[in-house]
């Protein structure tokens, strides 16, 4: 019988919670016994230094008041081992409803309905202490002592290759636990081999040899809205606005959201202006569209969007070229985090049930030889692609749009692309 636990990593994204969710009744549906850890890798790191008892009994005083908060739902997320996973606060991330227990034990209820919530529920972290060898030691002997065998990462590029290493590295860290022995000899016999399947979570889709990541769908969707709010504003100023949105490396949000609002000029990292100054092609392109009759201009800047220099392009940079060199009333909109929070659309509910159902086949039927995969989707169709080829495909496009190279990396990170 498995034992399966699952966390997700990095930042967070909409879409996360259904895929906690999906691994865990997946996983009890095969028969396996299913957890969480809190905090991403931290909580791996931290593991549990209470037993569950001690724990819920700790909590007792504190569920006496959460009829305050007056939600059946948030009052009853309970773990299978009776610890509270919500205290009503919404928010365990300094762990207090949990006393020193990052590594849980969950039961079908205990995911109910989560589906529908933003964020995610069992948190997240960047973890530095996970990437020291010393950190990895640690939550290698916190999984053995819980009896895990196979883990579920829900992240992006840096966390699935943390997983990676974390399962590289696994037969050396079991034999540094026999030799201090922290473990005994029929758990290092057991735990030789450490099962691992990760889960795409980012709002930018920035991952290669997948067509859309967990959480994607909903930024899009909140970037859409907002642009649709801010058309009405600038209809009636005959403004011109400039939104910043998010994609530190990839423009896959600021394009799509240009394509779905009809924007009037876009800027991506992987494909920059073709001018220098690019301020001439902007000022050129949005001055054409204004010479037929448009009301309002729509400018979205990616975070990460630079000339073909590298030099960044800042939203407040174009905002005073369009002021200065067109005369346009022009204000700046940073959407922020409200691109990363809130519920997830339909998409996002739908696409991490199907790749958390997938990813717990993938586990049973991992062997020591077959690769770490990563569960995806393309053409509609759940993918497995082994997850370090993904990664170094990723980083490739990062490398490729460092050395200026915009057409290859185009190119790599969707083939079909033309110009
Ligand atoms: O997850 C990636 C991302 O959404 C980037 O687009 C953005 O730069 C980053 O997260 C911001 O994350 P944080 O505020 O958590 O550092």
């Amino acid at each position: 019988k498995l034992k399966v636990a699952v966390l997700t990593s990095g930042g967070d994204s909409a879409g996360m919670n259904a895929a906690v969710r999906a691994v865990v009744k997946g996983s009890i549906l095969q028969g396996c016994e299913t957890w969480i850890v809190r905090e991403g890798y931290e909580g791996l790191v931290r593991g549990n230094t209470e037993s569950a008892d001690t724990a819920a009994s700790r909590e007792a005083p504190q569920n006496a008041n959460l009829k305050v908060y007056d939600s059946d739902f948030i009052a009853n997320l309970r773990f299978g081992d009776g610890t509270l996973l919500r205290d009503g606060t919404a928010d365990f991330s300094d762990g207090r409803s949990l006393h020193g227990r990052y590594i849980v034990r969950v039961g079908w209820d205990d995911v109910r309905g989560w589906f529908s919530e933003g964020g995610t529920l069992i948190g997240t972290a960047r973890s530095t202490t996970f990437r020291t060898n010393e950190g990895r030691l640690k939550a290698a002997y916190n999984l053995i002592k819980e009896g895990i065998d196979a883990l579920v990462v829900c992240g992006g590029d840096g966390s699935l290759t943390g997983a990676d290493v974390f399962r590289a590295e696994w037969p050396t860290l079991v034999a540094t636990l026999r030799s201090e022995g922290r473990i005994s000899e029929e758990q290092a016999k057991y735990h030789g081999h450490l099962r691992i399947v990760g889960l795409v979570g980012s709002i930018d889709n920035d991952m290669s040899m997948t067509d859309m990541t967990i959480g994607a769908p909903t930024a899009l969707h909140r970037i859409c809205e907002a642009i649709d709010s801010i058309h009405s504003t600038a209809l009636s100023h005959s403004r011109a606005f400039v939104l910043e949105v998010m994609g530190r490396h990839c423009g896959w949000l600021a394009l799509l959201a240009g394509v779905s609002s009809g924007a009037d000029f876009v800027f991506i990292p992987e494909r920059p202006p073709q001018c220098i100054p690019w301020e001439d092609e902007m000022c050129e392109a949005i001055q054409r569209q204004r010479g037929v009759g448009k009301r309002k201009t729509i400018v979205i800047v990616a975070e990460g969007a630079h000339d073909k220099e590298l030099n960044p392009i800042r939203a407040d940079h174009v905002k005073d070229v369009l002021s200065e060199r067109l005369g346009l009333d022009t204000r700046v909109t940073t959407l922020g985090h409200t691109q990363r929070g809130g519920r997830p659309c339909a998409m996002d509910r739908l696409l991490p049930t199907l790749q958390g159902l997938d990813a717990v086949d993938a586990l049973l039927e991992a062997t020591p030889e077959t690769p770490s995969y990563m569960i995806g989707v393309r053409e509609n169709k759940i993918t497995r692609v082994p997850l370090m080829e993904a990664v170094a495909m990723t980083r490739s496009v990062a490398q490729l749009i460092s050395e200026k190279n915009f057409e290859k990396a185009m190119e790599l990170r969707d083939p079909e692309f033309k110009e």
